[in-house]
Parts: C-alpha cells; structure tokens; sequence
C-alpha cells in the first residue's frame, strides 16, 4: 500500500457511502412517494458521485446509481400489477440547474441546430402503447426497463384516448408524457385528508404517484389525475421532426402543451428559460425546469445516447423557489405532544403556487444560530416539505448585542416550559390542562389507528370543545343525541351517525384502547406488547418497573412514563369513566392448553413456514413455557427457523444449547 492509497481511501468510502444513500433516496422517492430530502439535494448528491467515479473509474459498478435509472416498481411481492417490459427503455434526462451548462450544452451541438424547448412537467412518466389505434397497455417507468402497468388507472384520465383514428396512425406506437395532478386537485384532496386526519402529500407529484398506484380505479377517477405528452416513439412514424410529431399527435386527439417553442438561438432559448420561470407560477400544474431537445429526427440518432440518458436533450431545472420577506413576529406553537415551535409571521409572499404567511423557525438554536429576530429580511422556502420554512437571513451581520430568549412559558396555559436534556425542542409539561394538548389527545383518542371513532374528526372535536362539551377523553362517552343534533353544522343524521361511531367503539379491543389512551411513547407496537403481558387493565396498573421493563421494547423511560400516568389521580379518574363506560379494559388471557413446556424458557430465531413468529411464541406460553429474547445459560433450547441470526447461533454452540426445528416443536407440542 502506497502514501496515496491512504490518501484516496476517504472517497473511495464516500463513493460507497453516497450509492447507498441514493439508493435508498431513489426507493423513497419512486417506490414510496415520500421523499426526504428535497430534488436539489438528491442532484447535488448524485452530481458528487459522478465527479468521484470520474476521478476513480476503477470503482465502476455498473448498479451505482448513476448508472441506472430509478425505480418505482411495486414490491415485487405485492404481486399487484402486471410487469411489462419496455420495447425501448425509459431513459431519464441529464439534469443542470447552471444557465451557464445549458449554453455549454448548446454550442456542443452541430452549427445551426434548432432546439425545441418544453415545459417540464413534474409527475411522473408513463408510456402509453397504441396497437390498431387502441390504447392496450400504460407502463410505469419502473426501473428503466421494465414497468407497472397501470393502464386500468390511466384509463380514468379524460385527456387521454382510449382509441385514435387518422389514415397516417401507425399499426403501433408508444407515446410518451408525464401524468400529473393538477394543483387545484391536489388542494382538494389535502383538504379532505386533512379533514379524514391523513397524511397529507407534499407535493402534487407525490399525490399523482400515490394515485397512480391505487387499487380502485374509481378512487383515481375521483381525485382527477391529467396528463401531457412529450414523446412519440415506434417505427415508421410520421414527421422528420420532434416537433412536427408532437403537431400529428395533437392532431390524433392527444394533449400536447401549447408552449412548446422551437429556438434557433442562444438568446432565444434564455429568453425561454427567463419567461418561465416567472410564468410558470401562474400554470394550473406543477413544473420543475425546461426541457430542451434537438429538433431534427436524424441529428437526434447522429447524436445517440449514453446509458442512461439522451445526448440530444437535456434538462434545466429551476432552483428551489425561494423568497425574501419580512419577518413581522415570531409567535409560538404548542403541537399536540406538547412540543413548542417558534413560528415566524411573515409579510405574505408567492411561493410555488400558493401565498405563504407562516413558516417554521425550526426551534430556538436555530434562531440563535442566524440571530433572526422581527424586522429583518429573511428567506422562505418549499421544500419537499408540506410546511413552509425559514432558510435563511437575507441581510444583517452578526452583532454583538444579539439577545433572544425562547418563552420560558407556554403561550397557551402559562405552564413553566422545559427543555430535555440533548433536545432541541422546548415542552409544556402540562398534559392536562393545555388546551392544543388537550384537544390532541382527544383527536388522537379518536383516530382510525386508535378508537376509530367514524364521524368525530378534528374538527368536531375542536368545536365540542370551544362549546365545554369536551374537556377529555371521557366526555366522549357523555354526549348526548341533543349536544350533537343541536350543533348548526349537523344535521340529525350524522349525530346518530356519530352515537354509533362512539358505542361501536365499545368493541375495540384493550390492546388498542391501551393505545388510544395516549401514554407518551406508548405508540401502537408497545401498547401491541404491553397488552399481551398484561391482560388487564388492573394488572398493569399496578405493575411495577421491573415487571414494565421485562416487556419488549419496553425500557426505563417508557416504564417511569407508564407509571407516571397512573400514578396521576386525574388519569386515574378518566380511565375509572372510560371502564364504567364499558370499553373493553382486559384482553384475552393466553389459554393454557398444557404443561409441556413448563419451565422451560425458549428463544425463538430465525424464519419459519408453519406459523408466524407470533403464534410459536403464543403456543410457547400456552404449553407453559417462556418465551425469551437472548441467549443466555438458562436458556432451555432454540426453536430455530431458516437463516438464524449468526449471533445467536454462535452463543447457542459456546454455551451447548440445543435447536430445535419447527418440526420438531410442533411435534411436542401437538401431542398436548
Ligand atoms: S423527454 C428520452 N420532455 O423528466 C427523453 N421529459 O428528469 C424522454 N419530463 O423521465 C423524456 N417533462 O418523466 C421529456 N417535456 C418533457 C418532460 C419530461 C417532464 C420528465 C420525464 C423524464 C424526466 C427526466
């Protein structure tokens, strides 16, 4: 090894780190349409890593990520669309987002080339197969080469044609294009998640995705998904041109973008670049930067391909938007957990189709860091974010003078705020008598995941509670037909509505109403784990740490958080109101079918065929035994499934444990 190995070694290994990084990105962002960073991010990542392959060509691989394109096939294991591979593959476009790259570009290109320039939509693509003048098949980009077909979903678009006639329509073609969701679409269907208590999508291209992918057809229909066509691909097609092509395809009935430009000139293809990317606030859809591609047919072959994207097109993207504003004030907001976050009010600015006034300021380091305070300029951004926040400060220096406090009380019921050790954030500890608290604990109480209380929304919620009809959890099971019927914005019938939501509620099973009740960080799996150890409600009150902390996944803070709860009369109270209520407090006690297994502690490893994972861990304590996490001496044996976890096995042969295989134990244990 040589000095300069040594040197090298740090980017080779952020080489390895930024393909697995991408990797992932490309996964969340094609497959689960929630993407976490934003696309500059992604760009700049995916940039870097070109430059360090280029710099190490010895570490090509032809998997990295610059080298293929990303997917957005299903799982495979959902098995729920039909795989089609591409009769040519989709490519994607080199992407700049440097004016000064789209010039190096252009004087690239032969002498004289006329370039086309386009919009670029921001959906995501599709291909469209025509055969005999019908549309047969819609494949998803998937991973290039292979895509989802989707064409049951595509079919509920109005712009696009089920058949299409014309003497000049060839016996097969594909079109290309972009389905999206229109911005006045994707702002209903928010509000009506935001209404349901979903999640919401952060974009319009994370919405299209998401639809795209739905099961019921009828669903997509409803959310009112669009699409523009950008690309027509197959053999013997008319025109010589990219552009005249796009005018036959309008003539055959497809929905073509009336901006397209054809431009002859440097100038002129800035000016392009220039005009859109103020004018594009105005669309009714989403864009992301302007598309560009040569116009000549043959000088488009001459011209060729690399392996992932077209030499005769290229993409400029528009900078995240951006905006300078004032800061009028920072107020402050208490979230539902008690968590306070400064907020900054801003003069309202544009920012990527809607008027912003309030944007995060992140928590109190954050403020310090930059030294904001009211009446300076500061930047707001969009992310791939639903909430608006502050990036920056626009003018100022660094005083000495600087001074800011974060509130030392809740703006909300005056509670003295805290601040936990190695977190950034500030709490109001007071659970119980905050009202953004309060109202939280009722919505979540509510929730699908929770008591699944149909017809109680936030909203209701909010409202009963402004009115005193709602002060907690256990009022809900106090309405009356008449507190509900008497509201102006109900009619008789969803209070009924409501009354069977709530006495249906009655069902939900203890491990669930463990959850609903809201112990901080008692989530769903806990609660899951929780209720299986302790069957009832009175067990688990009085179960102490030891016993709390012997629970999966359960450690000290939970367990002192669980105690805590109890321990509070007033909790005490509301859960004595939910049992006389008649919610069910106790679950089903593991029936014991035998003592085959008495004694004896078990540690379950590995994957099995027969049963999940669960049920052996179930017939383990209905035979008596213990089931256990870890190896140890006292171990009795190992019910030892495909691919054990190494670590296991290893401590197993040190300390001579005997495995078991599923088999075997089914044989002991049905005999019973
Ligand atoms: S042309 C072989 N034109 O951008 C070139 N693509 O970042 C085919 N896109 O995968 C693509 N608007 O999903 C083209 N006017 C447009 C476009 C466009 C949006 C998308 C497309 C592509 C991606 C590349």
């Amino acid at each position: 090894m040589t000095l300069f190995d040594d040197i090298e070694a740090p980017e080779r290994e952020e080489i390895r780190q930024l393909r697995k990084e991408l990797t992932e990105h490309n996964y969340r962002y094609y497959v689960l349409s929630s993407p976490v960073i934003s696309d500059m991010e992604f760009d700049r990542k995916m940039r870097r890593l070109q430059d360090l392959e280029a710099r190490y060509p010895d570490m090509f691989d032809p998997k990295s990520p610059t080298q293929q394109v990303g997917s957005d096939l299903s799982p495979k294991q959902s098995g729920k669309w039909e795989q089609v591979a591409h009769r040519y593959p989709m490519l994607s476009l080199a992407n700049t987002y440097s004016r000064e790259e789209v010039a190096d570009w252009l004087r690239k290109l032969p002498e004289g080339v006329e370039i086309v320039c386009e919009l670029k939509f921001d959906g995501l693509s599709i291909s469209l197969w025509y055969e005999h003048g019908t549309l047969t098949k819609a494949v998803t980009r998937g991973d290039g080469q292979k895509g989802d077909n989707v064409v049951e979903n595509i079919k509920t678009i109005p712009s696009i044609p089920w058949h299409i006639e014309g003497e000049d329509v060839p016996e097969r073609f594909e079109m290309r294009g972009e389905v999206l969701l229109p911005w006045a679409n994707f702002e209903r269907l928010n509000q009506e998640r935001s209404n349901q208590e979903e999640a919401l999508f952060a974009n319009p291209r994370n919405a299209a995705s998401g639809t795209l992918k739905l099961q019921d057809a009828r669903e997509v229909a409803r959310r009112g998904l669009d699409a523009y066509l950008y690309y027509m691909l197959g053999e013997d097609l008319p025109a010589k041109t990219h552009f005249d092509r796009l005018q036959t395809a309008r003539r055959w009935g497809f929905q073509i973008s009336e901006h397209i430009r054809v431009c002859r000139t440097l100038d002129e293809v800035m000016a392009y670049i220039a005009y859109w990317d103020n004018a594009r606030k105005d669309l009714p859809i989403a864009t992301d930067g302007i598309v560009l591609k040569v116009n000549s047919l043959a000088q488009q072959e001459e011209l060729g391909f690399t392996a992932k994207t077209p030499r005769w097109a290229i993409a400029y993207k528009f900078p995240a938007e951006k905006q300078k504003t004032l800061l009028r004030e920072i107020t402050y907001q208490v979230g539902r957990t008690g968590v306070v976050t400064p907020v900054a009010n801003l003069e309202p600015v544009h920012l990527s189709g809607t008027i912003v006034q309030r944007a995060t300021l992140h928590n109190e380091d954050f403020i310090r860091s930059l030294q904001i305070r009211p009446g300076d300029m500061v930047f707001v951004e969009k992310g791939g974010e639903i909430i608006p926040k502050i990036t920056g400060k626009a003018e100022g220096i660094a005083s000495l003078d600087y001074d800011y406090h974060f509130p030392t009380e809740c703006p909300e019921c005056g509670a003295k705020l805290v601040r936990v050790e190695g977190e950034a954030a500030w709490r109001c500890p007071n659970e119980q008598g905050c009202p953004p608290q309060i109202k939280g604990k009722m919505i979540h109480f509510v929730s699908r995941r929770a008591m699944n209380i149909e017809g109680l929304g936030e909203e209701t919620i909010e409202l009963l509670y402004e009115q005193g009809l709602l002060h907690n959890i256990a009022d809900i099971y106090t309405l009356t037909f008449n507190d509900l019927a008497s509201q102006e914005r109900f009619g008789e019938k969803s209070a009924q509505n409501i009354l069977n939501g709530i006495s249906n509620s009655m069902l939900v099973p203890w491990e669930r109403v463990l959850f609903a009740i809201g112990i901080r960080m008692v989530g769903e799996t806990t609660a899951k784990k929780l209720a299986r150890r302790f069957t009832s409600l009175e067990q688990l009150q009085v179960a102490d740490r030891e016993q709390l902390i012997a629970v999966e996944d359960v450690g000290e803070q939970i367990a002192d958080n669980i105690i805590t709860y109890f321990a509070d009369e007033r909790n005490r109270e509301i859960i004595r109101r939910l049992q006389d209520a008649g919610l069910q407090m106790q679950g089903e006690a593991p029936e014991v079918v035998s003592q085959a297994l008495a004694g004896q502690s078990i540690v379950i490893s590995g994957t099995f065929t027969q049963h999940s994972r669960d049920e052996y861990k179930a017939m383990i304590e209905a035979h008596g035994g213990k089931n256990v996490g870890s190896v140890s001496k006292k171990t009795s044996f190992i019910l030892a499934g495909e691919n054990m976890g190494p670590e296991k096995l290893k401590k197993a042969e040190a300390l001579g444990i005997p495995l078991m295989t599923e088999e075997e134990f089914l044989e002991i244990t049905t005999d019973h």
